[in-house]
């Protein structure tokens, strides 16, 4: 496939994704959006890439959906093209993706950080969802997943006054794993992939499935539902290794079966 807007490299069995619009701070256009779902689903479908690491520039993870390309759009252009439907396809990947993110990441580039499974920030980071300043609100599910990661009075503030919060406040509200040095941010998310990628990656897809249950179900529910996947993991191959290197005091070699 041809990428005019995202970059895509191999680490190993990592998946690198950068986004390249360094001219509009990588905000997110249509096209942008559907080269990196490609690029991800092709990471997810193939049994050699066990994690994948997002991200953008120095300056900009991404400023946000792209506004130009927006601005004279009209109701029914945006129902009839279902803009911003694409992202659905992004969250339903079940390989592990990482968010890599220095600088700026605003509206849908903050709501892209969240849709990824957990977010690395280097300390020059800023979120923020400004979208009311522009006269519409986050379209991206930022509503949504900014106030089950940090909690409603922060959603508030953030969604309705539009003000950026830095690396540390990010950590402090539990939206960030991690805070490392700017600098090295790429190579951070990037060791924390690998450790991903070595393990099984049928188990590490079944694990973010259970986590992300715990928004979807009742407290009930989501255990018996893990419940249900941990007794599933007997019937396979990587769970006999795992548990066989831990007695024989190895470390375990995963098939992925
Ligand atoms: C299109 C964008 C853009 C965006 C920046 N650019 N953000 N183009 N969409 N979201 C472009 C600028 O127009 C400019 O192009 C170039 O990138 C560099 O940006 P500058 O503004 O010159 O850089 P700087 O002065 O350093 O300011 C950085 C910034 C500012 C604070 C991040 O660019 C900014 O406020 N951007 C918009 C942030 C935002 O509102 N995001 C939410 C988007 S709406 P030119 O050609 O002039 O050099 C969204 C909503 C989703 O995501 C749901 C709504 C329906």
């Amino acid at each position: 496939t041809e990428y005019t807007n995202i970059l895509v490299e191999r680490r190993g069995r990592v998946g690198l994704v950068t986004l390249n619009r360094p001219e509009a701070l990588n905000a997110l256009d249509k096209a942008t959006m559907d080269q990196l779902v490609a690029a991800v689903t092709a990471m997810d479908e193939d049994p050699g890439v066990g994690a994948v690491v997002i991200t953008g520039s120095a300056k900009a993870f991404a400023a946000g959906a792209d506004i130009k390309e927006m601005a004279s759009q009209g109701y029914m252009d945006m129902y009839a093209a279902d803009w911003f439907r694409g992202w659905e396809d992004f969250t339903r990947l079940r390989i592990p993706v990482i968010a890599a993110v220095s600088g700026f990441a605003l509206g849908g580039g903050c709501e892209l950080a969240m849709m990824c499974d957990f977010i690395i920030a280097g300390d020059n980071a800023k979120f923020g969802q400004p979208e009311i300043n522009l006269g519409v609100l986050p379209g991206m599910g930022g509503s949504q997943r900014l106030t089950r990661a940090v909690g409603k009075a922060k959603a508030m503030d953030m969604i309705l006054t539009g003000r950026f919060i830095g690396a540390e406040e990010a950590e402090r509200s539990g939206l960030v794993s991690r805070v490392v040095p700017a600098e090295n941010v790429v190579e951070e998310a990037l060791k924390a992939a690998e450790v991903i990628a070595s393990k099984s990656k049928p188990v590490a897809m079944l694990a973010k499935e259970a986590v992300n249950a715990a928004f979807e179900t009742g407290l009930a529910q989501g255990v018996l539902f893990e419940r249900r996947i941990f007794h599933s993991l007997f019937a396979s191959e990587d769970q006999k290794e795992g548990m066989a290197a831990f007695t024989e005091k190895r470390q375990p070699e995963f098939t992925h079966r």
